[in-house]
């Protein structure tokens, strides 16, 4: 009885949702072309935490999971921000190129524990190989 009264009054305290829909001048997309392939697949897979704006499914509204996501997004965007890709320095840019790549290689991204629950953000082999094809030639490309 006590634990139902605390699972039900936690449904109160919703954290702060991450959404915005605006691409920002200083967003990836906006700085460089993204070829749609790679697109489509960070939009499925790292932007949720990764960026402004995050696509919450229905069970996100149910806690305390949403306090999970919403610590993954503030850690997450604090160390790579696709929506203010702009304000970081092109050496800085091109150390995120190599560390995503590294990231997606090494299957530390995206983070388990998410896509334990978000199925559809598993990376294929092919998807890796997408990502981190073009994650290489912008590291290379951008001076
Ligand atoms: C569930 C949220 C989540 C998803 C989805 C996710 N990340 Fe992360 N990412 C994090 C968190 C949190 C960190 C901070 C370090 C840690 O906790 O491991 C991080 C750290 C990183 C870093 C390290 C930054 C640095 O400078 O060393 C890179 C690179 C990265 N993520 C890339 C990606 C890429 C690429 C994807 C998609 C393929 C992705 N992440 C998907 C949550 C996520």
């Amino acid at each position: 009885m006590g634990l139902a009264v605390i699972i039900i009054g936690i449904q109160f305290f919703q954290p702060f949702r991450n959404q915005s829909e605006e691409v920002t001048a200083t967003h990836i997309e906006s700085l460089y072309t993204v070829p749609p392939k790679a697109k489509a697949i960070l939009v499925q897979s790292c932007y949720d935490c990764h960026s402004n704006n995050t696509r919450y499914p229905w069970y996100s509204r149910i806690q305390p999971g949403a306090w999970f996501m919403a610590q993954h997004i503030e850690k997450g965007k604090k160390e790579l921000n696709f929506s203010s890709f702009g304000e970081y320095s092109i050496r800085k840019q091109r150390s995120k190129f190599r560390a995503m790549a590294g990231q997606v290689k090494d299957g530390e991204m995206p983070l388990a524990s998410y896509t334990l629950i978000h199925r559809n953000a598993v990376l294929s082999q092919e998807d890796k190989q997408v990502l981190i094809e073009w994650f290489s030639t912008m590291e290379d490309s951008i001076k």
